[in-house]
């Protein structure tokens, strides 16, 4: 990697310029990191771009063949469905003509073995907080395996950051960051949430942090319907935090509804894998 000692040399590369991928860009250049060492991209949708401008990350758009032949650090943030895409990019013929930096994959559930089955060599893999708490500078992000400098570029955007021993711990930061979310709806159904968390924390002792974490970035809400709203922004249709949401009104307790979305996560990572695989 060619960085010297101050990361601010280092050349960051975001492909898929979404609503994480536009905030880990913004927060880069918040907080002082070079614009001409970013350069973002995404897959051409205007939508995307009019919000990639409201962003005033349009000059830092290139394809994706740049990013990948000039970045130290290349952080994915595209959809699952894309991964095709990466296979493209990184394949051995490919390989030949770029010099090559480091992957850090924001993908949900796509595995660290599935990378490199499919293109030969390791990546790295993050799971980060909701784009609003990155952006409020109160974001969290599980980190594997460990990595001097995306740890320190991390927590120069502001994140706090957890670095994970195994795997599969990533399905409880998954639950995890889905939390703030989870802990209104257990309120709306009146569920006592303290002992749960202390239960579930004996398995997992890193979730009472996260249970913290997410008290302290829930905001203050006027109303009933603006706290219904912010768990509906939340809810991704299939996805982790609606099993945890739908269990807790189906009646379960706290307990079972996380154990719930950990399952849900780990469902929708064998999915994503298998998908991978054949792409
Ligand atoms: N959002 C979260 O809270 C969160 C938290 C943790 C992890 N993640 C992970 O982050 C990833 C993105 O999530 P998101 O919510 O940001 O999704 P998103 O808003 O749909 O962003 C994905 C972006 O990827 C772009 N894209 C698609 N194909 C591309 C290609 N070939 N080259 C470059 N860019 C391409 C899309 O551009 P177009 O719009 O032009 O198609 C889109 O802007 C997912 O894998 C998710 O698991 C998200």
């Amino acid at each position: 990697m060619h960085m010297g000692n101050d990361l601010r040399n280092c050349q960051i590369g975001i492909i898929g310029c979404g609503h994480l991928g536009r905030t880990l860009a913004r927060r880069l250049l918040d907080t002082n990191f070079p614009s001409e060492n970013l350069r973002v991209s995404y897959g051409g949708r205007p939508s995307t771009l009019d919000k990639i401008r409201k962003a005033d990350l349009e000059k830092n758009v290139v394809v994706n063949e740049e990013i990948c032949s000039k970045s130290d650090l290349i952080f994915i943030t595209f959809r699952p469905q894309d991964f095709h895409e990466l296979k493209k990019l990184f394949s051995p013929k490919q390989a030949g003509r770029h010099r090559r930096g480091l992957i850090i994959s924001c993908m949900a559930g796509i595995s660290t073995t599935t990378f490199k089955n499919a293109l030969g060599f390791d990546v790295l893999r993050i799971m980060p907080s909701g784009p609003d708490t990155i952006q409020a500078g109160k974001g969290i992000v599980a980190v594997f395996p460990h990595h001097d400098a995306v740890i320190t570029i991390l927590t120069q955007i502001g994140l706090k950051v957890y670095e994970i021993a195994h795997e599969e711990l990533m399905h409880i930061f998954t639950v995890g960051v889905c939390l703030p979310a989870v802990l209104l709806a257990a309120e709306r159904m009146k569920l006592p949430v303290t002992e749960a968390m202390q239960m579930i924390s004996i398995d997992y002792p890193v979730f009472s942090d996260i249970y913290s974490w997410a008290r302290n970035v829930l905001p203050t809400f006027n109303s009933d319907e603006a706290k219904e709203e912010y768990i509906t922004k939340m809810v991704t249709t299939g996805g982790v935090t609606e099993s945890l949401i739908e269990s807790i009104d189906s009646g379960d307790d706290l307990i079972t509804a996380v154990r719930k979305g950990i399952a849900r996560s780990k469902e929708l990572a064998e999915k994503a894998n298998t998908l991978s695989i054949q792409y």
